[in-house]
This record gives C-alpha cells, sequence and structure tokens, in this order.
C-alpha cells in the first residue's frame, strides 16, 4: 500500500519535513510513503478547471494512486499554511472528481514551540469533514519543540520520540488497512490463493507462504508432531524449515467445512488431504484436522495462527 506524504512547509531546512523523513523512514514494510510535492501548484482558480495546469494534474494523479495521504505540517497563525490549503483546494476539484473523497488520512503537526500546533491540525481536521476523508484520531501527534529532537547528522536524539513515531506509523497502517478495497478483503477469493500455497509448501516451496505469514506478534503454530511454536520470527522460521522436509510431486486439497470473517479477523477450520513426500520417503496419504486464524495486516490475510494434527484412521 501507498501512502502519499504531504508536508505543509517549503523551507528548505523545514522541521515539518524532517519529521516527515523520520516518519517514512519508520514506516512498516507493507506502507510504502511517497512524497507528493505541493510548491509548485498555482494557486487554485475555478477558471481554469476546463484546462487544468500540468502541475495540478501531475499532483491530483499522484494522489489517486495512493491508497491514503499523511500530512506533516507547521502552524501558520494559528492554522495550516497557504500553500497546504491550495494544495487541498486543487485536489478537490473539479465539483465531483476530489481525489481526496474517501481517502483514509492522518495528521502530524510541529512546530518549533511549546503548543504543539494544535491549530494546524484541527484546522487541517475540518477540511477532511467536508472532503469525506476518514482521519485517524489516535494516537494524536502534536510535535512541539521540534527544533530539539533532531541531532546534527539529523537523526532523531531521543528513543522515545523514534518510538512514538514508529508506533504512530504502525497504528496508520492498520488504519489504512480498515480502508482497503473490499475485492482485497474478500477471504473467500484469499482461500482459493491458500489452497494453491498449500499445495506448494509440501512441494516443498517455501516462498509463497512466506508472503502470507504474519509479521507482528501474536502468532502461534501447533504441528502434527504434537510440537508447538509461539511468535511471528519463530513461527515463520518454523514453517520454513519444515516446508524444506518435503520433497515434490506433492498434492494437497483443503476441505473446508467453516469460515468467515469480520473485521481484521477470519478463519478456515477442516481438513487439509495431501499426498506427500517427507525426503526421500515414498509418497504418503495423510489427512490432517486443520484450523487457521488470519489477521488483515500489510494489506492483505496473513496466517496467525495454525492447528494442525493428523487425523486417525
Ligand atoms: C509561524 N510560526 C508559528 N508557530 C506556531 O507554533 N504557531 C503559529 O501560529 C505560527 N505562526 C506562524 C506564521 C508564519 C507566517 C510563519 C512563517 C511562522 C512559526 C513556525 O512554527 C516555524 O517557522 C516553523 O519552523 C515552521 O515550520 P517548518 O518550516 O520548520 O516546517
Amino acid at each position: 500500500m501507498h501512502v502519499a506524504v504531504v508536508v505543509g512547509s517549503l523551507r528548505e531546512g523545514s522541521f515539518s519535513r524532517k519529521v516527515a523523513n523520520a516518519l517514512a523512514e519508520r514506516a512498516p514494510s507493507g506502507l510504502g510513503c511517497r512524497f507528493v510535492e505541493i510548491g509548485e501548484l498555482p494557486h487554485y482558480n475555478e477558471d481554469l478547471d476546463s484546462s487544468a495546469p500540468p502541475a495540478w494534474t501531475r499532483f491530483r494523479d499522484e494522489i489517486r494512486a495512493c491508497a491514503a495521504v499523511l500530512f506533516v505540517t507547521p502552524e501558520y497563525n494559528r492554522s495550516i499554511p497557504g500553500v497546504l490549503k491550495n494544495a487541498i483546494d486543487v485536489g478537490s476539484r473539479p465539483q465531483g472528481q476530489s481525489v481526496w473523497a474517501g481517502l483514509p488520512t492522518a495528521v502530524v503537526s510541529v512546530t518549533p514551540y511549546a503548543l504543539g500546533a494544535f491549530g494546524a491540525n484541527h484546522a487541517l481536521r475540518q477540511t477532511f469533514v467536508f472532503l469525506d476523508m476518514p482521519a485517524m484520531q489516535q494516537p494524536e501527534a502534536y510535535i512541539a519543540k521540534a527544533g530539539e529532537l533532531f541531532d546534527a547528522d539529523g537523526q532523531l536524539a531521543s528513543d522515545s520520540t523514534s518510538d512514538f513515531f514508529v508506533g504512530f506509523m504502525k497504528a496508520f497502517q492498520a488504519w489504512v488497512g480498515r480502508f482497503a478495497s473490499t475485492e482485497s478483503r474478500a477471504f473467500d477469493d484469499f482461500m482459493r490463493e491458500r489452497t494453491r500455497i498449500a499445495e506448494a509448501y509440501v512441494n516443498g516451496e517455501t516462498a509463497p507462504l512466506d508472503m502470507i505469514v504474519v509479521r507482528s506478534d501474536p502468532a502461534s503454530f501447533f504441528s502434527p508432531r504434537g510440537d508447538h511454536q509461539e511468535g511471528a520470527a519463530e513461527v515463520a522460521a518454523r514453517y520454513d524449515a519444515d516446508a524444506r522436509s518435503f520433497a515434490p510431486p506433492a498434492t494437497s486439497e483443503l476441505e473446508v467445512l467453516q469460515t468467515g470473517a469480520s473485521g481484521e479477523l477470519a478463519f478456515w477450520s477442516g481438513l487439509q488431504h495431501a499426498q506427500a513426500r517427507l525426503g526421500g520417503a515414498k509418497p504418503r496419504e495423510m489427512t490432517l484436522r486443520v484450523t487457521e486464524v488470519f489477521r488483515f495486516e500489510d494489506g492483505g490475510w496473513k496466517l496467525a495462527h495454525r492447528h494442525a494434527d493428523q487425523m486417525k484412521a
């Protein structure tokens, strides 16, 4: 998923841009940040709607290509800088063709002073109501004393600020995920992919399953051997090792007995019928009783829990 990052300051040494860079560097792997520049946008003028300046079209296209937008802005006179308001107005027109409608968003306001640019933060939020942009409410980010945040190399000087930025971007990713398209969330479609991935797995292919395992805790795997693994990194490593013990050719089918998806969670429960070879052994028929739980993360369904055991004859 790509997020447009819009910075409300044009100043070369802008604190807001430094904060935006620090946030982008700390975005989770599934959230790609693209800076969209606003300094060259001619002032919005309705008379130009019929033949839009190329800079307007470029800006609108860049925003349309993104799944969300993150605003990082200073405060000017207790409100947002004119250049940012202009960009918002340009994106909102022609009437009925707003690039903002429905786009999830978040605001980080920045000031070298003490009040955290609260006025700018909330003036911007006021536009979201009319623009129909779902804005992340928590955590709020009012970055005060921005002049003291960075060391001589331009890096964040304190771990607590860095941790806050990491947490903010993680929360934003979850927020954006809620608005991901219905198609990408359709669990039935995903289960067809899961079936193919299960077959690749028993043929010794590690990569397809690795693409759909969660990267964050909690994660668990209860194996048919009777042991279990906990933690995202440990579970991913275990899947990888187990897949390598299989050799092609092998087949696998999932017999889904129950399935459901609600919000950020989905599951299926049923049987896995496989004909697979472990190491150099002869192909063996096996039927596993399986329950898998998925979390919606990084714009897709990710395997968070698997419990499989051998069905007794
Ligand atoms: C400011 N500044 C400012 N700061 C603030 O906290 N509240 C305010 O209302 C204002 N008003 C204001 C108006 C104008 C026209 C200017 C130029 C500046 C100070 C502002 O926070 C400071 O210049 C920041 O460094 C601007 O952000 P960048 O450019 O560093 O991102």
